[in-house]
């Protein structure tokens, strides 16, 4: 449809109606039972008005969405179509690793073929748009949605954030297995003061800026199409209703021109925060700082007519979100085609198809993190192997978002040691082993101990004040590192764990995170050796909770601790702990020793405008292939404000034969220096950098160089 004959519907819409379609619904309102008596009834809706809001929440199948289609354009007075959304986090049907994992792996290029692969049966079901990618950058692991992000790095953020909205969006949201994306949630929803999900943040606005808002400013860049606004405050503001949050900062500083969605009764929530007098207060609020939907509360429907027709709210700020919710229909081609490209014949021919499963296991063999091995691993076929721990049998291991994924189909690692490795005997107990079962793990040649959480302790609401492993395995792994010494651990779960004693005493130690339906065949191949491990931590492990938050990229302060992990008097640390991580983000061991050459500058000085060269060899001494993630960090040694000790500012994944050496260059620009100094300007400032180059971000491969003007 062109945009006059938007213009004329618009036009031609009542107070009312333009309302509804700025209102979000979840499944519960169009059920076929007395709608007065539902949900609708605190809503003080009429059975008929559920059908006529603009967009739906979670509800899937193309069967099922193309007759609630043709339901609500019944009751549309202008058979407007609905919009389809639903939170295909990563994965639909098949569930790929989760976000945190899929950081691990270094690989935009992997997670955008993941989007894609999701976009692909999330549109054959019938679904028009998904809430993610989830941007949030998070450098707390008490707070449970870190399962989510793509973990601590703004650099390393944002390029995810780009690659999951190419993935998912394509060139044309209207294209077959193409769906609009949903960043989210605007703005630092990872930073909640105690760890805890929906507080309150406490950030500055350089931390903001600086930290918190590039990812979502590179999905932006990259077009997604909608943006979900966060439950909570920034600098004691809802997001909600923070009108410079989302109109100068979204729209006028990022150029943002999509929708903006709230967070589930988000609006409705301000007035609990205490910001807002009462719902239609809300309404008024939010819709005068910019967001257009109004996700499952009845504040528009019920709080805005009034406020519009009495001219207390401009209704050319409704007309304004009506449109780009119009827009976003016409964009998908809904009005052309209302059903797009949900239909039983492609669900059945894309869901769970041969390729899409071949890219679920891939994906694992990249995100999972080998952080420690003194030789035991890759185990050798034909031996005698303990598989200790419930993980070991759970098909709980796919994420709290893969609310679509068929769970039957997950495999455990079980069926994948049994599917993979037929001549090996495997010894498998649970996470309370009997005396006899630990004399048979006695016997056993090594042992893959299972150790962490499954999907049900991360995700929504998901906080833990200790992010320590459970009393139970802990218990569990002293009782069988004292009858067997070859342990292997394999740790689960979708946040970082307090793993200490474990890190100390086992022979290797493997960050497993929820590796998805068929993720757990990757594990199998990386534990014999089929697969050389490749991933790199996308968030830091910690020594204890009593460290957060904690991230790689730290402070000098006026006291830094020397290089030692003893305490140091009068200095910044602590007592009882190191100050840094037990495994720092970009860790990540292979089966090859990787040397590196130190870095060579084309030139050690440059003026604005010109770039350097950094160049390194980098050689695989080992008698495998390998795939190795170089990073580039920087440091500007001194700032108009305090600059952190290094920063990513880049990485490439290289593929290297058996003691095969290769040249990689990186170009350092002056862009790449820039930062928000003490006037909030974003501008690099002459003086001395150091940059590194090097294999995970404790490198000390480095090299110094300077901007003049
Ligand atoms: C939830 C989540 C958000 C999700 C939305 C819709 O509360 O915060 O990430 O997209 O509601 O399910």
């Amino acid at each position: 449809m062109d945009r006059q004959k938007l213009e004329n519907l618009l036009a031609d819409m009542s107070v009312s109606e333009k309302i509804e379609q700025l209102v979000q619904l979840h499944g519960g309102f169009f059920g076929e039972v007395d709608m007065i008596t539902g949900p609708a009834a605190e809503f003080k809706m009429d059975a008929d008005r559920p059908y006529r809001t603009g967009t739906v929440l979670g509800e899937h199948g193309a069967e099922h969405l193309r007759n609630l289609q043709d339901r609500m354009m019944a009751k549309q007075p202008h058979r407007i179509p609905a919009i389809f959304m639903a939170d295909v986090i990563h994965g639909y049907k098949t569930a790929f690793p989760v976000p945190i994992a899929i950081g691990s792996s270094f690989d935009p290029d992997l997670a955008e073929e993941i989007a894609s692969a999701a976009a692909e049966e999330a549109s054959a079901a019938g679904v028009h748009v998904t809430f993610s990618p989830m941007v949030d950058l998070v450098r707390d692991p008490r707070w449970g949605r870190c399962m989510e992000s793509t973990g601590e790095d703004p650099y390393l953020n944002s390029a995810m954030a780009a690659a999951f909205v190419r993935g998912f969006q394509g060139d044309d949201i209207s294209k077959k297995g193409k769906i609009a994306a949903c960043v989210k949630h605007f703005a630092a929803y990872g930073a909640p003061v105690a760890g805890r999900d929906y507080n309150v943040t406490e950030i500055s606005e350089h931390t903001l800026f600086e930290d918190y808002l590039k990812p979502y400013r590179a999905a932006v860049e990259a077009g997604v199409k909608l943006v979900m606004t966060a439950f909570n405050t920034i600098d004691r503001k809802p997001c909600t209703t923070n009108r410079h949050l989302l109109r100068d900062v979204l729209r006028e500083d990022m150029g943002f021109k999509g929708v903006v969605i709230s967070d589930y009764n988000a609006v409705g929530e301000t007035v609990i925060q205490g910001s807002s007098a009462d719902r239609a207060d809300a309404a008024k609020k939010a819709l005068i700082a910019g967001c257009d939907i109004d996700m499952m509360s009845d504040c528009y429907l019920n709080g805005l007519e009034g406020a519009i027709k009495s001219g207390e709210v401009d209704e050319k700020l409704l007309d304004e979100a009506v449109m780009r919710v119009l827009e976003l229909k016409n964009e998908l081609g809904l009005f052309e085609n209302p059903y797009k490209d949900g239909s039983a014949e492609r669900e059945k021919e894309v869901i769970f198809s041969e390729k899409i499963q071949a890219l679920g296991r891939r994906a694992a063999e990249e995100t999972t993190v080998l952080l420690k091995n003194d030789g035991i691993l890759p185990l050798k076929n034909g031996q005698k192997i303990g598989v200790v721990g419930d993980l070991a049998q759970s098909k709980e291991i796919v994420g709290s978002w893969s609310i679509f994924a068929d769970a039957s189909r997950t495999v455990t690692l079980r069926e994948a040691l049994e599917k993979l490795c037929p001549e090996t005997e495997f010894v498998f107990s649970g996470d309370a082993p009997t005396e006899t079962e630990l004399e048979k793990i006695a016997s056993c040649d090594a042992v893959l101990l299972c150790l962490g959480e499954d999907q049900s302790r991360t995700g929504e609401s998901m906080s833990v004040a200790d992010i320590s492993l459970s009393d139970g395995h802990r218990e569990l792994f002293s009782r069988v590192s004292a009858v067997n010494k070859n342990t292997v651990a394999l740790i689960y779960g979708g946040r970082p764990l307090a793993i200490p004693e474990v890190a100390k005493a086992a022979r290797a130690v493997v960050e497993v995170w929820l590796p998805g339906t068929v993720g757990s065949y990757a594990v199998a191949d990386i534990i014999f050796g089929k697969v050389n491990p490749s991933g790199r931590l996308s968030m830091s492990i910690p020594y204890c909770s009593g460290q957060l938050p904690i991230s790689y990229s730290l402070f000098n302060t006026g006291r830094p601790k020397p290089e030692t992990d003893s305490f140091v008097r009068y200095v910044s640390n602590y007592m009882d702990v190191p100050n840094r991580p037990l495994y720092s983000f970009g860790c990540g061991l292979s089966y090859c020793e990787i040397a590196y050459s130190e870095p060579i500058l084309s030139k050690n000085v440059i003026r604005r405008g010109e770039k350097i060269t950094a160049s390194v060899s980098v050689e695989n001494m080992g008698d495998s292939a390998v795939t190795e993630t170089v990073q580039l960090y920087i440091r500007d040694i001194k700032g108009s404000v305090v600059r952190p000790l290094r920063e990513l500012k880049g990485f490439k994944r290289v593929g290297l034969e058996p003691h095969e050496k290769k040249n990689v260059e990186f170009e350092i620009s002056e862009d790449m220096l820039k930062f928000y100094d003490a006037e909030m300007n974003f501008t690099a400032e002459a003086g001395g950098f150091t940059l590194w180059i090097g294999h995970d971000s404790l490198t000390k491969n480095g090299a110094d160089f300077r901007l003049e003007d």
